[in-house]
């Protein structure tokens, strides 16, 4: 079974103090900190790129997964590996040829992620499961932090979970909290981003721990 791996995303922390928020999911166990890059145009909102990217890195030894919500994610790709991302996540919709995006994050040294929307069929990551180490499942629309979990994408995390390999991470993005965790788990994601759920709380530490025990619990319910 693939290891349970939990993801704050930075989107819902306070980022005058991003130091002692990355320490606090340190204490609580996460295992990534996940780092949504948006530009503007493939979503309407504006975050942050590489430089925030390094700042980050720079006060953590976790894992920097970064969710690049870019148009042009190839003309990036060089910024983000040299910023310090250890895993580069690309969306399908705007890619041409995904096979060739994926090889070279891997040939910059980075683990490579492929991604799809609420609306977008699994047909588009299933081609490339031999060429990814992560398949994000969105279950929202990207853009924004704090929306409701879209329940019928569980259906594609069971069809990509049970079509990739087990080295082949499933990672779901949207809406993930004390309530969803579980089903999420349960239809085989294992990698769980959540904001709102972590940054939004008053015990931060407790929030990652909490959202880890929910989902253990579901996958040995069943
Ligand atoms: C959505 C981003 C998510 C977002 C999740 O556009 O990709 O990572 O921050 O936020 P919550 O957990 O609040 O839904
Ligand atoms: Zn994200």
């Amino acid at each position: 079974m693939r290891e349970l791996k939990i993801a704050p995303s930075i989107l819902s922390a306070d980022l005058s103090d991003i130091r002692g928020q990355v320490a606090l999911v340190e204490e609580g166990g996460a295992d990534y900190i996940h780092l949504d890059v948006m530009d503007g145009h493939f979503v309407p909102n504006i975050t942050f790129g590489p430089v925030v990217v390094k700042a980050v890195k720079s006060v953590t030894r976790l894992v920097c997964d970064v969710h690049l919500m870019i148009t042009d994610p190839d003309y990036y790709l060089e910024a983000f590996a040299a910023a310090g991302a250890d895993i580069c996540t690309v969306h399908a919709e705007v890619l041409d040829e995904p096979g060739a995006t994926l090889d070279r994050i891997r040939a910059l040294g980075m683990k490579a992620g492929l991604t799809i929307n609420p609306d977008t069929p699994v047909s588009a990551v299933l081609p490339y499961l031999d060429r990814v180490d992560q398949v994000l499942i969105m279950s929202v629309f990207p853009g924004f932090s704090g929306q409701k979990f879209i329940p019928e994408v569980l259906k594609k995390v069971e069809a990509v979970a049970s079509a990739a390999g087990d080295r082949t991470d499933v990672e779901i993005d949207g809406g993930i909290n004390a309530r969803t965790a579980g089903a999420a788990a349960r239809a085989g994601a294992n990698v769980l981003v959540a904001a709102t759920a972590i940054f939004g709380s008053d015990d931060i530490p407790g929030a990652c721990r909490m959202l880890r025990q929910t989902a253990l619990e579901a996958r040995r319910d069943g």
